[in-house]
């Protein structure tokens, strides 16, 4: 398995991040039009295995707080998932985005996604921060969660997060 920060918008890349995001988010997935600025001014990073995009997570940066990155979204393609891919590349583009000064994430989730809710509380330590009532309509609540890396500004702060390099089949 590798771990990539995605800096092109190839045909190929794009068809296979916009065909995860349909599987996984249907109609809420992001499309190429957002997928690309994410890829040019946010950060996206893929898990591949043999040249193929297994899973990807986008951030933004928040415009409150610019050491603060919002997760919009991650999936893992649901042939892989339950193998600690999920987790895997969270912690090491978290790793990335600590020893790019930011210092806070945030994400929000479905309060039933017990999967999503699994990986981001108990495997990499992200606390619960507010539930935001029909946040993207009636009867969709949010739950807010958020993990406070290194220190904004901070010279030498440490790498937070170890993935374990393993050879996942
Ligand atoms: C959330 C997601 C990215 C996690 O990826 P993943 O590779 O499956 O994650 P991991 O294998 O690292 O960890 C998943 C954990 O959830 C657990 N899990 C799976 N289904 C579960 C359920 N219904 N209830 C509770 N835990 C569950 C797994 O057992 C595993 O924990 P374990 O390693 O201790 O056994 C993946 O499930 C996914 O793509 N989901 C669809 C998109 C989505 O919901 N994204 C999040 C939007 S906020």
């Amino acid at each position: 398995m590798t771990i990539e920060l995605i800096r092109t918008n190839d045909p190929v890349t794009m068809q296979r991040l916009v065909d995860l995001e349909k599987a996984a988010f249907g109609s809420g997935g992001l499309n190429v039009w957002q997928l690309v600025p994410l890829i040019r001014h946010g950060r996206v990073f893929v898990i591949r295995k043999d040249d193929e995009i297994l899973g990807a997570i986008q951030y933004m940066l928040d415009w409150e707080n610019r050491c603060k990155a919002y997760v919009v979204g991650i999936s893992i393609h649901q042939d892989w998932r339950g193998r600690s891919l999920g987790t895997e590349l969270f912690a090491a583009s978290l790793a990335v985005l600590s020893r790019e000064n930011i210092s806070e994430v945030e994400l929000t989730v479905a309060p039933d996604n017990s999967a999503a809710i699994r990986v981001y509380q108990d495997k990499l330590g992200f606390r619960r921060s507010a539930l935001l009532p029909d946040e993207y309509g009636e009867g969709q609540d949010r739950l807010v969660m958020t993990k406070k890396l290194k220190l904004c500004g901070e010279e030498d702060g440490q790498v937070t997060y170890e993935y374990p390099h393993r050879n996942a089949e």
